[in-house]
């Protein structure tokens, strides 16, 4: 393991910030306040994050978003996305190799009495196109929720640090991806009409027009 932590970039700017120790493997690890397990572990010079259970193929990170789990691991007994969970003081993370087992559980775990919310419409998914949607049943009046498993607005646009080409009326050509998440963030939240559930991830839509939603993790 070694020292590859970014502390400049041409780009993005790389505040200072708090760190603290976890565990890979058993083996003390430094980690920054707010990054992520993957983050942390890139940091510290592991590529390798587990092994796939068919074929023993290394795993690691693909997307770097949440989509594809190939960054699983298993992270205080439970398994989880590498590139989408924060690190915490003290965590201690294991390799995916194979299939997770989960644990034993011998109680029943409280669960919160269900809350039902109306709306006119609703968009799962706060990227650029769930945004754009939003911004315009803003204007026309209409009760819109958003909901999104990231803990920011912008889908892949945080991730893109080139700037756009065509047109700019249409595409804010010439602007960075990630200023354009801004852009767009800044503009839905114009809109009293709009909310955003951020951190949600939507797990089932029903025939009857409902849908189960997770809101931070409760
Ligand atoms: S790298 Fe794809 S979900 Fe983490």
């Amino acid at each position: 393991m070694g020292d590859y932590r970014i502390r400049e970039h041409p780009i993005l700017p790389v505040e200072e910030r708090p760190e603290f120790e976890f565990y890979w493997q058993g083996q003390a690890m430094r980690a920054r306040e707010g990054e992520t397990i993957a983050s942390a572990l890139f940091a510290g010079g592991v590529r390798i994050f587990g092994h796939h259970h068919k074929d023993g193929a290394p795993q690691g990170i693909f997307c770097a978003n949440g989509q594809c789990a190939q960054c699983l691991v298993m992270a205080d007994g439970l398994p989880v996305k590498a590139c989408m969970t924060p690190v915490q003081p003290g965590m201690r993370v294991e390799p995916m190799d194979g299939l997770p087992t989960l644990p034993d559980v011998h109680t029943v775990p409280e669960m919160r009495a269900i809350e039902t919310v109306e709306v006119e419409c609703l968009i799962i998914g706060g990227g650029p196109a769930g945004l754009s949607a939003a911004i315009e049943l803003g204007k026309a009046g209409v009760r819109t929720l958003i909901v999104d498993d990231k803990h920011r607005r912008g889908g892949k646009l945080v991730l893109q640090t080139h700037k756009f080409f065509g047109s700019i009326d249409a595409c804010y050509a010439g602007t960075r991806g990630i200023d354009i998440a801004t852009k767009l963030e800044q503009e839905v939240r114009q809109f009293e009409n709009v909310q955003v559930w951020l951190n949600t991830t939507a797990l089932a839509v029903f025939s009857d027009r409902k849908v189960g939603v997770l809101r931070e993790g409760r």
